[in-house]
């Protein structure tokens, strides 16, 4: 069966088709709620969660079906020194389907190579994160009514901001799309993303420093967190952490029909006085993640 590991393993035509299906959802959920009745979701989960975890759990709940795992890998045998593979290979024998996350780049494409159930990357350290890109994709899809003509600042961590990366990559595949690249030099979009993403396919990228000089060109504001966990020397995360803060002030210069995004959990980079602003979308957006995973679950598990 089929696993998701990267974004770019759906096409746009089943990223539609996704999107669709979580709008239906949102519209009927009766009709859903039993589709997946007998079958079990693990949710493996050696990195901390709050939204991906939880959100996939009530997805499969939503569906009839049931949910086991592990959010802590202390209490798992991962800390008996258990491999990737074969704690895979075991759940395997006692779930449908599995949503995994791992400080480890790969680490559920090496799950996925070891076994017959679809895997899914639930955050993967700094490279990808596709599950959230469909909660992305669903919330620019209701919100902007489509995907085309847009232009997207992504602003802070872009370095290590998995959910950047696998957003770039979506996003890359629609028309008259471009790039406002906003961070601090040594947070800058990795060169593999720029060269296999931006350049490859001849988009309109711009890299700055400045939220305020661009602010009011951007049809999306995609804000993310300085990913502390990743940084190697805590100074460097302390002297960059609050680089941005999206504030009532700044976005005197935005469009009325912006819609500012973010995957969340948030630090300092939104100031709280911005909830309230109707161009805040980061609470809407992690709501319908819930609907996109289950759209997805149904998918992978070929239920129709
Ligand atoms: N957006 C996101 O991945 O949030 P969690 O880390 O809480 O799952």
């Amino acid at each position: 069966m089929r696993s998701l590991i990267d974004i770019r393993e759906l096409s746009v035509e089943e990223i539609d088709e996704l999107v669709k299906v979580a709008n239906d959802i949102i519209d009927n959920p009766a009709k859903y709620s039993e589709k997946c009745k007998g079958k079990i979701l693990a949710t493996l989960f050696f990195e901390p969660s709050t939204r991906t975890r939880l959100s996939f759990e009530s997805a499969m709940l939503n569906l009839g079906g049931n949910v086991i795992g592990f959010s802590d890998s202390q209490n798992s045998s991962a800390s008996k020194g258990e491999s990737v593979a074969d704690t895979t290979k075991i759940v395997s024998g006692y779930a449908d389907i599995i949503a995994m996350r791992h400080p480890k780049e790969g680490a559920p494409l090496v799950a996925s190579m070891n076994t017959d159930i679809p895997v899914i990357n639930a955050g993967d350290g700094g490279h990808n994160h596709p599950t959230q890109t469909l909660t992305d994709l669903l919330t620019i899809n209701r919100e902007k009514g489509g995907f085309n003509n847009l232009t997207i600042g992504l602003c802070g961590d872009l370095k290590f901001g998995r959910t950047v990366h696998s957003l770039i990559s979506a996003m890359s595949r629609y028309d008259n799309i471009k790039f406002i690249l906003i961070s601090p030099d040594e947070l800058k979009i990795p060169d593999y993303i720029k060269k296999n993403e931006l350049e490859a396919k001849n988009l309109e990228y711009v890299e700055t420093t400045s939220l305020e000089d661009v602010i009011g060109e951007l049809d999306i504001l995609y804000m993310t967190r300085v990913q502390g966990e990743r940084f190697f020397n805590e100074q460097d995360y302390i002297r960059l952490r609050d680089s941005y803060i999206l504030t009532p002030k700044k976005l005197e210069a935005a469009k009325e029909d912006l819609i500012i995004m973010h995957p969340l959990p948030r630090v300092n980079e939104i100031s709280v006085a911005v909830d309230n602003d109707p161009r805040a979308c980061y609470f809407k957006q992690a709501r319908y993640g819930k609907f996109v995973r289950m759209a997805l679950i149904m998918k992978l598990l070929e239920v129709e």
